[in-house]
């Protein structure tokens, strides 16, 4: 069972259950990353990013570093949301400059063709107790996966894409052997974040990344609908846990996800109107987000304007600050710092 009634004092929880908080929690999508110093340094020290991720202590390291720095709200888990196609057996690789590649990639080929491979999981979970021991009882510790629509276009094209083309059309040409993809994809994602939260997390985020570029029917059929039965399947087994949802580019679906899905809160993109969300989502329903990494990443005035003008529309609903997506590398630490000022006074 999730460990959540442990933690009394985390504003995180709290807020998740419903409750209003004055100064809204904040962690950063993507905070354990790039843009600090001493990541920098830990990855420099392996050959890949995958050694680290499969490294427990390495991997608990990387999650607890911007706890220690910055003492943010959540940890959120070292890993990938790559690593389900990765025990799922396709073979995953790093490329600098040019992101993750999975191979065979799906596209031309049906699933059986692989093998499952769940224990590539096992030491995960192993940071998951290393990290949960050492948190401090303020801290959420955030689990997470990606969403099987997501996760499913890595599958597909082998690798990452703007407009996850390949994906779509196959999603339209032979829906039953997407379908396969996505049904291995939740079966496995439940087991996974079973094992997260059997190891300690407090609670857990589902990044959908790629969920803006689908028509109405399809993101109804792909993501709307596995999300939710990912989430029923979950919760069969541990009814109380938190979950976040993160349908990045969902605009004005935000409102079906939410309904239908029945996730506990809702990640907001950037690109969302905070005002508007204030106003259309339902009454004391928990928002996390939105500030654009882009303006954390400028500084100045303009963060101070997007700071406040996120705070004001989120006054009256439990809000928790984050971005709108994840942080990106080159952000100087001078601004975060600034941006935790600005929240915690
Ligand atoms: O948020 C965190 O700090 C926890 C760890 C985390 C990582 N990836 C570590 C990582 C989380 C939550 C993710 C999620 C993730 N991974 C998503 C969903 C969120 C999003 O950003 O849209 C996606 C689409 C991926 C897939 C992925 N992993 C890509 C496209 C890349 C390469 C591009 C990049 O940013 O480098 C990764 C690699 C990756 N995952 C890194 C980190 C810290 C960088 C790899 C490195 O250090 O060499």
């Amino acid at each position: 069972m999730g460990k959540s009634r442990k933690k009394p004092d985390a504003p995180l929880l709290k807020l998740l259950a419903g409750q209003k908080l004055t100064t809204p929690p904040i962690w950063l999508m993507r905070q354990a990353g790039r843009y600090l110093p001493e990541y920098r340094k830990l990855r420099e020290q392996k050959a890949g990013f995958l050694p680290l991720v499969e490294d427990s202590e390495a991997a608990a390291e990387a999650t607890l570093q911007p706890i220690n720095r910055f003492h943010f709200d959540a940890a959120i888990l070292f890993s990938d949301i790559l690593v389900i196609p990765y025990a799922l057996g396709q073979d995953l690789t790093f490329i600098k400059g040019e992101g993750p590649k999975l191979t065979p990639a799906l596209v031309n080929h049906r699933l059986d063709l692989l093998t499952k491979l769940p224990n590539r999981l096992t030491p995960i979970y192993e940071t998951v107790r290393r990290v949960a021991h050492r948190l401090s009882p303020e801290t959420t510790f955030l689990g997470f996966a990606g969403s099987p629509w997501t996760v499913a276009t890595y599958m597909v094209a082998g690798e990452g894409s703007r407009d996850q083309a390949v994906t779509r059309a196959m999603a339209y040409r032979d829906p039953q052997a997407f379908s396969e993809i996505i049904e291995a994809i939740i079966d496995l994602t439940v087991l996974y974040l079973d094992g997260q939260i059997e190891a300690g997390v407090d609670a857990v985020q589902l990044f959908d990344s790629w969920a803006g570029t689908l028509s109405p029917q399809q993101f109804e059929r792909w993501v709307i609908d596995p999300t939710a039965r990912l989430v029923e399947k979950l919760r069969e087994k541990h009814p109380n846990i938190p979950i976040i949802g993160f349908p990045k580019g969902a605009a004005s679906r935000i409102k079906a996800y939410i309904a239908d899905t029945q996730v506990t809160a809702i990640g907001l993109d950037e690109t969302i109107d905070p005002y508007w969300a204030d106003q259309y989502l339902p009454a004391d329903f928990p928002v996390q987000g939105n500030l654009d990494p882009l303006v954390l990443l400028a500084g100045g005035e303009a963060l101070d304007q997007s700071i406040t003008t996120i705070l004001d529309a989120f006054s009256e609903r439990p809000h928790i600050f984050n971005l709108g997506h994840g942080i990106l590398p080159q952000t100087p630490l001078t601004h975060v710092s600034h941006l935790l000022e600005k929240i915690r006074g």
